[in-house]
């Protein structure tokens, strides 16, 4: 922790989902990884209320993180924000959960107690993104910014909340992101009304959680494909580890391709810019690519072989050190 708990700075990095995709908030296996960009927020003591800058897009993440902090016994004193990030907003890289985790990091310093422990904490981002920003959110991003390491990625099982690192040796491959240019608020896109498909399937599947369904070709269109994604996509992170330990990298891009497939038409997140995007990279050499994060816009997840040049507006992303005060 910090020496001086007047002037604190702490870090919360975006992240990459190399694959699981709608599978958290279903109990299902996601594997993230945490990148070295993020969002930095600087915190002040001074004698008043909780002051910071009108939030770009969401003001009420800062009176929420405040709130839920509190609630949690956290006596958070009146101080001065900054925020501060690299990480563009509405891209598919969690920049809402990592100015969450990285406000919920500076508040906690300057209380000067230990912040919440990874699972709890990633409980009140979501708590804050649901109730607060209005928008419904699984434990995916806040846990992913939380346990990110150096060098490798975590497989997050969501039912069991275990998290396991798994080393992602690319062999010289790399993976890059690259803006659909199709920008995603999440509270307007169709994020929520999925999330409602998957609880309707559930009440006429009579399971208590999608990872508890086998098939549901039975259900109605279209919770039928919905659940479909669900399923495969579970299989294709086990997969993804798999091929990453045996070092088969082209077997990964196929899984980012069929992960995309399912995504673009069992669970429907796609759109125009999005698939242009996706093929930009595969015509660029891709060995596969596919839509990230929540969908309906945002970034596109792509693997190159080696000395492949990545296409314009790229950028390459690897795994570094998860949240932390600087
Ligand atoms: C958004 C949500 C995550 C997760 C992904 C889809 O990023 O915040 O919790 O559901 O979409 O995998």
């Amino acid at each position: 922790m910090s020496m001086n708990p007047h002037r604190i700075r702490a870090f919360a990095p975006g992240r990459v989902n190399l694959i699981g995709e709608h599978t958290d908030y279903n109990d299902g296996l996601c594997l993230p990884f945490a990148i070295d960009r993020g969002v930095t927020v600087t915190a002040e003591l001074h004698d008043g209320e909780v002051l910071g800058p009108g939030l770009a897009g969401d003001e009420r993440f800062l009176p929420g993180t405040v709130a839920e902090l509190r609630r949690t016994g956290v006596e958070v004193p009146g101080c001065m924000l900054e925020i501060a990030g690299d990480l563009p907003q509405g891209t598919g890289l969690a920049s809402s959960s990592a100015l969450c985790v990285a406000l919920s990091l500076a508040l906690c310093a300057v209380a000067e107690v230990e912040p919440p422990r990874p699972i709890r904490l990633a409980r009140l981002c979501a708590t804050v993104e649901s109730e607060w920003a209005g928008q419904q959110t699984g434990l995916l991003d806040p846990l992913a910014a939380l346990l990110g390491e150096e060098g490798r990625a975590v497989r997050l099982d969501m039912r069991t909340l275990e998290a396991s690192p798994v080393d992602l040796d690319l062999h010289g491959h790399a993976l890059a992101v690259l803006d659909s240019g199709a920008p995603r608020k999440l509270a307007e896109s169709g994020y929520n009304e999925r999330r409602d498909e998957c609880r309707r399937a559930l009440e006429l599947l009579g399971v208590e959680s999608l990872r508890d369904a086998e098939d549901g070709s039975s259900l109605p269109a279209p919770l039928d494909r919905r659940v479909r994604h669900v399923i495969s996509e579970n299989e294709r992170v086990d997969a993804a580890v798999a091929a990453l330990a045996a070092g088969e990298l082209r077997t990964l891009g196929e899984l980012l391709n069929a992960s995309h497939a399912s995504l673009r038409d069992d669970y429907e997140v796609s759109v125009p810019e999005v698939e242009r995007t996706v093929e930009a990279c595969r015509g660029a050499g891709a060995l596969g690519a596919r839509i990230m994060g929540g969908g309906f816009g945002g970034s596109v997840l792509a693997l190159f072989a080696p000395a492949v040049p990545l296409p314009d507006g790229a950028v390459a992303v690897r795994p570094g050190r998860g949240a932390r005060l600087l």
